[in-house]
């Protein structure tokens, strides 16, 4: 119990200390100085910076890390996949989508500032990305990030989830077909975390399938741990309101599994995926971050 609580400490840290690096650096490079621009970075500063998890460029900068490579090299990759993670949250809390009012603690993008200023501050962090991603560093190796970012999140990745999911709503899908949902509108993002990690280091090719393995299990774990906290969770504490899935009609691992069945699924996703990168795990971070993501109230 107590070396749980040291582990869970020795997370929370780090945690912490790499979404200090992150938001830093996304608040220097997500500015403009020119007044007629400055409301549309007005409304992709408000969705960026408001204190999301960070989980997808923690994973960045510990996957680099853990092959020697400095946080700090990692960051414009690290960022670029925050912004393109922050606009999927704006348009995914979209009217026309999950109608949402609350993000992160506070009203949706729509909400605050309106619906095409949503649209746009969304538009915007999807293609500053890839100017961020590829503003310094090694040019091979940004075409390989903008190549994995750009698949991922587009048409056979979050997007193509993101439209699997809002047809199966109100309609019965097979558990096959909500895993693909998972897999493309969560997992694909989570991949790539993994993915930029590994083009910014020289991992050998067995760590890089442990990694992939691992990516895959823990995307599935997030978005299921998400649809739990949906029905279970409270939403102060997780800055956006509880009970939309049942209300819009949507297809989650409830549909189809008890509350205690979806926590063992749950579980041993996580364990499945700590024990893959056991290896090079060697401060535990990794698995700290399955277990994370297993009891997160958030
Ligand atoms: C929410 O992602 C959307 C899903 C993919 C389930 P997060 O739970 O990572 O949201 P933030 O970034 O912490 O706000
Ligand atoms: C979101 O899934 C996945 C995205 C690509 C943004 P949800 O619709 O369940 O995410 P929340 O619950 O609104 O954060
Ligand atoms: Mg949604
Ligand atoms: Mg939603
Ligand atoms: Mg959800």
């Amino acid at each position: 119990m107590i070396s749980m609580q040291k582990t869970d400490g020795q997370l929370q840290l780090r945690l912490k200390e790499d979404a200090d690096l992150i938001d830093s650096y996304l608040s220097r490079v997500c500015v403009t100085d020119d007044s007629d621009l400055s409301p549309l970075f007005e409304a992709m500063r408000y969705s960026l910076l408001a204190g999301g998890k960070r989980i997808r460029p923690f994973l960045v900068l510990e996957v680099a890390a853990a092959f020697g490579v400095e946080r700090e090299a990692a960051l414009p990759y690290a960022a670029a996949l925050e912004m393109i993670h922050t606009y999927s949250l704006i348009h995914d809390d979209l009217p026309a989508m999950d109608n949402d009012d609350y993000r992160r603690g506070r009203l949706t993008s729509h909400k605050k500032f309106g619906e095409a200023n949503a649209i746009l501050a969304g538009d915007a962090l999807l293609t500053f990305a890839f100017f961020i991603a590829t503003n310094e560093g090694d040019p091979l190796k940004n075409a390989a990030a903008v190549r994995v970012l750009a698949k991922n999140a587009g048409p056979v990745g979050m997007v193509g989830g993101q439209i699997m999911d809002l047809a199966a709503e109100n309609r019965q899908i097979g558990v096959d077909t909500l895993k693909k949902i998972h897999h493309l509108k969560t997992g694909a993002l989570i991949s790539t975390a993994i993915e930029l990690g590994l083009i910014l280091s020289s991992a050998p090719v067995s760590a890089a399938v442990a990694f992939r393995g691992y990516s895959e299990r823990i995307g599935q774990l997030f978005q299921l741990t998400d649809d739990l906290l949906d029905r279970y969770g409270d939403s102060a504490e997780l800055g956006k309101t509880t009970g939309k899935d049942e209300k819009a009609g949507k297809n989650t691992y409830l549909s189809f599994y008890s509350r205690e069945q979806a926590l063992t699924l749950a579980s041993d996703l996580a364990e499945s995926a700590s024990n893959l990168v056991r290896e090079w795990d060697t401060n535990g971070i990794f698995d700290d971050l399955a277990q994370y993501i297993l009891t997160r109230r958030k």
